[in-house]
């Protein structure tokens, strides 16, 4: 039976739960035109200092309300949008609309990374559904994709870059040779950045992005602490100058990749061809690259964050929840492989770029190369790169041909060690794509 009309409850009033509240009031028509049902925007459950935002005052006033009880008992609400981002209470909300059979959207990538499969099967079990597409990518389809359209497939690979702040940092040190902390204040200053920047800039983010896509790539459970990441903090404008000479760009990529029963997720920074799609991604924007067996490469990109890009694909998962309602149909939940292990990052195999301050005198690089070998590392290529006449030492940089992750680790400590090597400032992997 067809429902007229579609009751909707928002749970925050923030940057991306007001542009939704916003789509919701204002495209009231086209949605309902598009779903035939009238959707009405019942009520939003904010935080008492919400009340005094611009938007809430232009509101009706009985849109409102920071009651719990009075949000989650209201029984004419269908479908719950939860907005307010982090784990708590964000995880409890959304288990609470669910237990009352509430279908619920969701942007919240850490409660999603944390506790997807979980809360995806508990609304099966309670005929709803749990959509998350904003959760990863903004308002690019990314989750809708790995769902349906691609999942004939067997995903080999996922290339992706999935933080925009990370991004335009690095897009900044790449090509105006800002330092790290210049290009994170503009970061800062453009709004990019949150003042707590520790989630973007250490990959955490990205992290959890690449947990729910690798999840539904590979049907297997990859949990945020499954996913190995490294920050940008550490990398230096001469990492930028350096890699341009040698045809390289530097980007945060998450990867994740699937072969025979092994999983391999990590984030961290990389060496990538100048040419290679992904090392033109600049500024904000992000992109993903999945392969299927079946579809070969395919490319998404848009803009991966931001309060209208995000509102885009949170009012089309509520449409779609419109639909389970009219069609009383729910998601089937998500069946898991229990097979596959998790590859740690100690025995994953990449190219690597090492920059090293060392004493600038005879025999010092045969020293270097010696404890490379001992750890089964070798040189594809050395170059050095400044020498200061007056502390005799020269910067030099190297780069390996393909090496076991704990043989690097190993040889670094090791090369630390020696007298005759002031400092390792870099060590980044290079990946092929
Ligand atoms: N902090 C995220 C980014 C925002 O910079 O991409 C959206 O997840």
């Amino acid at each position: 039976m067809v429902k007229n009309n579609i009751k909707v409850g928002l749970i925050g009033l923030g940057v991306v739960g007001g542009q939704v509240a916003k789509v919701l009031l204002e495209r009231a028509d086209m949605l309902s035109h598009q779903t035939g049902s009238e959707i009405e925007l019942k009520k939003i459950k904010v935080l008492p200092a919400d009340l005094g935002k611009p938007l809430a005052q232009f509101l009706p006033e009985q849109l409102f309300t920071t009651s719990d009880e009075e949000f989650f008992d209201d029984n004419e609400i269908d479908i719950v949008i939860e907005l307010i981002g982090g784990e708590t209470p964000a995880y409890d909300y959304i288990k609470q609309a669910l237990g009352k059979n509430k279908h619920v959207v969701t942007a919240n990538k850490e409660v999603i990374a944390k506790h997807g499969p979980e809360l995806i099967n508990y609304a099966a079990s309670q005929g709803v559904s749990l959509y998350f597409e904003a959760s990863v990518g903004g308002g690019i389809p990314l989750i809708a994709p790995l769902e349906r359209d691609l999942k004939a497939n067997y995903i080999n690979g996922i290339h992706a870059i999935i933080n925009g702040t990370t991004n335009y940092i690095l897009t900044r040190m790449g090509d105006d040779g800002l330092d790290f902390d210049m290009a994170l204040k503009q970061a800062q200053e453009l709004g990019y950045a949150e003042s707590n920047s520790k989630n973007d800039i250490e990959g955490i983010d990205a992290a959890y992005k690449l947990a729910i896509m690798a999840t539904l790539a590979f049907q297997c459970q990859v949990k945020p602490e499954d996913v190995f990441h490294e920050g940008i903090s550490s990398l230096n404008a001469r990492d930028f100058k350096y890699a341009k000479e040698l045809g390289y760009a530097i980007k945060l990529l998450a990867i994740a990749l699937q072969y025979d029963n092994t999983i391999e997720a990590r984030v961290h920074p990389v060496f990538i061809k100048q040419d290679s799609f992904l090392a033109n991604v600049n500024g904000v924007f992000n992109a993903v690259s999945i392969e299927g067996d079946l579809s070969g490469h395919v490319i998404f990109s848009g803009q991966g964050a931001g309060p209208l890009a995000t509102s885009s694909a949170v009012t089309a998962d509520v449409l779609r929840a419109c639909r389970d309602v009219q069609s009383s149909t729910r998601n089937r939940g998500i069946i898991l492989s229990t097979q596959k292990v998790i590859k740690p990052v100690s025995q994953i195999i990449t190219r690597y770029y090492m920059r090293l301050n060392i004493n600038d005198s005879s025999g010092v690089l045969a020293k270097i190369a010696e404890v490379l070998g001992q750890h089964d590392i070798s040189i594809s290529s050395v170059i050095q790169k400044e020498t200061d006449d007056l502390s005799k030492t020269a910067e030099i940089v190297i780069m390996t041909h393909p090496a076991l992750g704990n043989a690097i680790e190993n040889a670094i400590a090791e090369l630390k060690s020696l007298e005759v090597v002031k400092d390792i400032n870099t060590a980044i992997r290079v990946e092929e794509i």
